[in-house]
């Protein structure tokens, strides 16, 4: 089994993440933490627990996180999510109760409970919460197996012409998370503009016919919608889902070895991924980032999930 902390901010790919996980045999989710981003922090862990109702996720933990950025103000996007977060389908109360622990500490707590080199953390949102906690206990850096984060973009951005929305967001955290010398793959937008929602496969998701396949079907209508007309996307891209598709078959994606450093000086470039592809990377390189993404192997990854899911 593979031991995840999926860090996320839902958001529409995040939800879908979180079911994607939940869903696959072979991935254990020990806790799902949540940080301000797409949304508030109050509106986006109110969406991870009614996804978990949703989908009856049980036994796992949940616990928010940072409802703010390290040192920027609170940048959201309801232009891409929608002024809940997750606009599209109706949400269901939620019936789990939250942690009593910040997600900070949950995060911490796990990662020094389990043997080392045995968890992965999986943030899908700006990277507060983990920087925090590398600050705040500095050993889950050699604790843990891998970050594998969705965010970034070697050679492009949609926060502005060169950074990503979970970079951009909290830049300082980011220059954190990836200058810690843990081993980290960068799911970035390179890799998750291969990841579109196109027609067919929201035929295949329709096909399942249960509950928790028609709210992702929803959630894509409204995704698709607000990327057609921000971005001019034909179909949406599902960004998050990769990274957890990464830890459950690494084979999902081609990646290349590059050191990659967060740009927090420039003036038009702040929050860029900057990989630097000139030599060949140094023995002591800990970073590497997502090329090629097998599109069919990928969706497969969904739709088995969802029909592992069932009906609830
Ligand atoms: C990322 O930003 C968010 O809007 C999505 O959930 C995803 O994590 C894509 O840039
Ligand atoms: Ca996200």
């Amino acid at each position: 089994m593979k031991k995840i902390i999926l860090d996320c901010d839902p958001g529409h790919d995040d939800a879908i993440a979180l079911l994607l996980a939940w869903g696959n045999p072979q991935i254990e989710l020990l806790a799902v933490t949540t940080v301000v981003g797409n949304q508030t922090l109050d509106k986006v862990t109110r969406n991870a627990l009614a996804v978990a109702r949703i989908a009856n996720i049980t036994g796992v933990p949940f616990a928010a996180g940072c409802p703010r950025p390290l040192v920027r103000q609170i940048e959201v996007a309801p232009d891409i999510h929608g002024e809940s977060g997750l606009d599209g389908p109706a949400l269901p109360e939620p019936t789990l109760t939250l942690e009593p622990r910040h997600a900070v500490d949950l995060i911490i707590d796990t990662l020094m409970t389990h043997p080392p080199g045995s968890v992965t953390l999986v943030p899908t949102g700006g990277l507060t919460n983990i920087a925090m906690a590398v600050r705040k206990e500095p050993r889950i850096a050699e604790r843990v197996k891998e970050v594998v984060l969705m965010g970034g973009g070697y050679h492009v951005g949609n926060w502005s012409a060169v950074a990503e929305f979970n970079i951009k967001i909290d830049p300082e955290a980011a220059h954190i998370v990836f200058n810690e010398k843990w081993p980290l793959t960068m799911v970035g937008l390179d890799l998750t503009h291969q990841a579109l929602a196109t027609p067919e496969v929201c035929e295949r998701i329709a096909a399942i016919g249960t509950g928790p396949a028609h709210f992702v079907g929803e959630l894509l209508e409204f995704f698709g919608k607000m990327y057609r007309q921000a971005q001019g996307f034909s179909a949406p891209p599902v960004h998050d889902p990769c990274a957890v598709a990464y830890v459950i078959d690494p084979e999902v994606m081609t990646v290349r070895k590059v050191p990659v450093d967060i740009e927090l000086t420039g003036t038009l470039t702040l929050g860029m991924t900057v990989a630097d592809f000139r030599a060949p990377p140094p023995p002591d390189c800990h970073t590497q980032v997502a090329v090629t993404l097998d599109q069919d192997r990928f969706w497969d990854l969904v739709v088995e999930a969802l029909e592992r899911i069932g009906e609830v």
